[in-house]
């Protein structure tokens, strides 16, 4: 399959996964142990139908929302995911570029291959910064007070990876950042000469925001060197304190987390499993999207992101609570099979999917869209 002839997330999907090396595409399409999640994440948005209703004379919709005072011409970002350089030598400059283009916040992963300051003057779109903590404090302050200076306005905290989920896929494959060479790695590089050209001809992939002395082999090995397994809600509050700007709690699926990180003063709750990468057999967003609107107040923003792959999936979203939605994988998919110009045609076809179905609904402006328009199975 070829960028040009992609219509829809799943065709970038197949030239994703023509053109990447297989411990790439794996990197970028697995899930954890059994991958049950995984495939919750998408299917259970078919647990809910679109009520739409007619005759509402829509033509035109207005698909601009807000998300912590960031005005956004979509309802959606782009949610943060590492190493981007190994998916296309373009890295993250690619998604980058596409939420500007498109009009909406980029999310940055802590562990990019392109650092905070590269795409703090690639773009001049809202961009918020992902964190993981870490065991050395001074470190953590630093990668905040980098960001703010790059221009980062929010802090998008994860907290759903204490340890790396089992991602059998990378096992088999032998999958380390930057990559390791054997035979099976030569045998798969042969049958992606697209990125295996780029990959020998392009400077050395790394997490770009660590000093080379702390870059490990693995997520893996990064992960149990340098992540903080023991974080706990009061380093959560600690953070706010350091950051003292907007911020929003990654990777919550229960409505008690959900209050408790309202207490403690998180501005916005993303509602995330980490794409089915960590706890297998966690429950698909959409699932948890009610009870949490239920149990948080109006103020406190939900992003729900996992399964995302068309304008339907979006729409049920934000009509069952949702302030807005974010994914990695369409974006990743798109930076894979085609660089900056795959990233942004994925973001296009997610757009003009919203588009087509507000049309469809019978919903002129986001806010138009509530739970009337849900019929669940
Ligand atoms: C990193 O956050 C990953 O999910 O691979």
């Amino acid at each position: 399959m070829k960028l040009k002839n992609c219509i829809n997330i799943n065709d970038l999907r197949e030239a994703a996964k023509t053109r990447a090396h297989k411990m790439v595409f794996d990197y970028i399409d697995g899930g954890a142990d059994d991958e049950k999640t995984l495939a919750r994440n998408s299917s259970a948005f078919d647990d809910y139908e679109l009520l739409y209703r007619v005759l509402s004379g829509v033509n035109s919709p207005d698909l601009s929302t807000t998300l912590l005072g960031q005005k956004m011409d979509v309802p959606f970002i782009l949610s943060p995911s590492a190493g981007n350089r190994l998916f296309h030598t373009e890295g993250e400059y690619g998604p980058a570029k596409a939420a500007e283009k498109i009009g909406t916040v980029y999310s940055l992963a802590t562990l990019s291959s392109v650092s905070i300051e590269d795409i703090g003057t690639a773009t001049n779109g809202p961009k918020w910064f992902q964190l993981y903590v870490w065991k050395d404090r001074g470190l953590v302050k630093e990668m905040l007070d980098r960001a703010k200076a790059a221009g980062f306005t929010a802090m998008f905290l994860t907290v759903d990876l204490p340890i790396a989920g089992n991602r059998e896929r990378d096992l088999k494959n032998g999958f380390t950042i930057p990559p390791k060479i054997g035979p099976k790695q030569i045998w798969h590089a042969l049958n992606a000469p697209h990125w295996t050209m780029d990959y020998l001809f392009s400077p050395a992939i790394r997490y770009a925001n660590l000093s080379s002395a702390s870059t490990a082999a693995t997520l893996n090995d990064f992960v149990a060197a340098q992540l903080d397994a023991g974080f706990n809600w009061d380093d959560a509050e600690w953070l706010l304190g350091e950051w003292n700007g907007p911020t929003i709690l990654k990777g919550v699926v229960r409505a008690d987390d959900a209050i408790r990180a309202e207490r403690v003063g998180f501005n916005a709750i993303s509602i995330s499993n980490h794409g089915g990468r960590q706890l297998d057999t966690s429950p698909a967003p959409i699932s948890c999207l009610e009870p949490i609107r239920e149990a948080v107040s109006d103020k406190t923003e939900l992003i729900v992101d996992g399964g995302i792959r068309r304008g339907t999936d979006v729409l049920k979203a934000i009509a069952m609570g949702a302030n807005a939605v974010s994914f990695a994988r369409p974006y990743l998919y798109g930076l894979a099979a085609g660089g900056t110009e795959g990233a942004i045609k994925s973001v296009e076809i997610i757009r003009d999917a919203i588009n087509r179905d507000m049309i469809l609904l019978g919903a002129q402006k986001i806010t138009d869209i509530d739970r009337s328009f849900i019929k669940s199975i």
